[in-house]
């Protein structure tokens, strides 16, 4: 693969702070004073200045620190607080800068204050398990050389924070386990970023096609009760990044349609918990790299397949709670499945024959071509009136009183 210049810079820049930080992290404890004092002389320079600016924002922000994380935040000697890593600017081999902040598994609690988009050569932003409150601040648009954002697991709410999406260096990005809500805008599927979680939120967003744009090659869009929409047929479009997509217990009414099979490089796939109906496609057999398996409790029914328990490194399928009749023995070689509550006949666990009956006297699912399950048309209108009759009258005048 061809890196852009810009591209091969940044991976630079974010190697030099990935392996400063453990030097950092050791070096912090061994400082003698004087040597902590002659580590402040460098601060002076305008970029350290400037984040001196945001990490006393973000220490007044911060309203309980049980770890005591940001004690050794006090002095221009940013380079040297907790969980803050500098680097060479990118831009001025003279100059260090803020490149990354990780203060994931703090327990801290506060909020995000606007001064942070003064770190405008921040790379990596790591903030998972806190309980910071509130919303991403808007001048986070200014942090254009933004790599890795983890705000996962926080008490974030608002909106999507669609300052993200004007990033250009956008690779990563982490909102899952946040009270995040309202639409999930398209754009997100259309930037080119690595991977995308934003599982456990309270969005409220349709899949639609732009869901296949993304270049992501990992998707995770779990436990999100308000997403609806249809699998589209698209999906194959994501066969060259997508390496894992889940979708699971997230409200998705929709057929699987037979274009997922040219997602050669997918190796997890779960849509379990949602409401998939139809049948497998046996398209899923052309799916190569796929190992792990999950289409439990959805209403899917038909044969599992045989093509599917071929696939050469699967070693889980999961699809139990399912109106499946039939899998070929072939399946029994699978390392691990799991096929209980379903229709199978001479199987163990499976749902009750009342059950089964019933579910095949209903109507059989049609697909259409978006890969929505086709609403069955609708009953005929009832013929119109035969006789000419008055409009109702609408104000009826009172009777006479007399
Ligand atoms: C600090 O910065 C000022 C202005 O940029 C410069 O004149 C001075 O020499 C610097 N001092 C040190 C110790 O780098
Ligand atoms: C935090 O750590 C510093 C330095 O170790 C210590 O002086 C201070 O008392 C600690 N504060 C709390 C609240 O534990
Ligand atoms: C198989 O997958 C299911 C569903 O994801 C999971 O619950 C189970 O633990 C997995 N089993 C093995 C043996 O990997």
């Amino acid at each position: 693969m061809k890196m852009s210049g810009s591209t091969a810079a940044a991976a630079v820049f974010l190697a030099l702070v990935v392996a400063a930080a453990p030097l950092l992290v050791a070096a912090q404890p061994a400082m003698a004073p004087v040597a902590a004092a002659a580590a402040a002389a460098p601060a002076n320079n305008s970029r350290l200045e400037t984040a001196y600016v945001a990490l006393q924002a973000l220490k007044r922000a911060i309203t309980d620190d049980p770890k005591n994380l940001t004690h050794n935040w006090c002095g221009p000697d940013v380079c040297n607080y907790f969980g803050v890593y500098c680097a060479v600017a990118p831009d001025d081999p003279c100059a260090r800068t803020v490149a990354g902040v990780d203060l994931n598994h703090g327990s801290l609690a506060g909020t995000l204050p606007e001064e942070l988009g003064l770190l405008t050569d921040l790379a990596v932003f790591h903030l998972n398990s806190n309980r910071f409150c509130g919303s991403l601040p808007n001048s986070f648009r200014n942090l254009h050389r933004l790599n890795e954002i983890d705000v996962s697991n926080n008490h974030l709410s608002g909106t999507f924070p669609s300052q993200l999406l004007c990033l250009p260096d956008l690779k990563y990005v982490d909102l899952r386990f946040n009270n995040l809500c309202g639409e999930v805008p398209s754009a997100i599927f259309e930037k080119k970023i690595d991977a995308l979680f934003i599982n456990n939120n309270n969005f409220d967003f349709k899949l639609t096609e732009s869901f296949s744009k993304s270049t992501a090659s990992v998707i995770v869009l779990a436990n999100l009760p308000g997403l609806g929409g249809c699998l589209p047929s698209s999906i194959g479009d994501m066969a060259g990044t997508l390496n894992e997509l889940v979708l699971l217990n997230s409200g998705i009414s929709s057929c699987i349609p037979p274009e997922i099979g040219k997602l050669d490089k997918l190796t997890v796939f779960d849509i379990s918990s949602n409401s998939f109906a139809g049948t497998l496609p046996d398209t899923i057999g052309h799916m190569k790299a796929l190992e792990q398996l999950n289409v439990a409790n959805n209403k899917l029914s038909g044969e599992i397949p045989e093509s599917i328990c071929s696939l050469p490194h699967l070693k889980n399928f999961t699809y139990s709670h399912n109106y499946f009749c039939g899998e070929p023995h072939r399946c029994f070689e699978v390392p691990h499945i799991d096929d209980r509550q379903n229709c199978i006949a001479g199987r163990p666990d499976q749902r009750s024959g009342e059950e089964c009956i019933a579910f095949l006297h209903r109507p059989p699912v049609h697909c259409d071509s978006n890969g929505c399950i086709a609403l069955p048309s609708p009953p005929p209108p009832p013929p119109p009136p035969m006789h000419y009759a008055p409009p109702p009258m609408h104000y009826a005048p009172p009777p006479p009183v007399y």
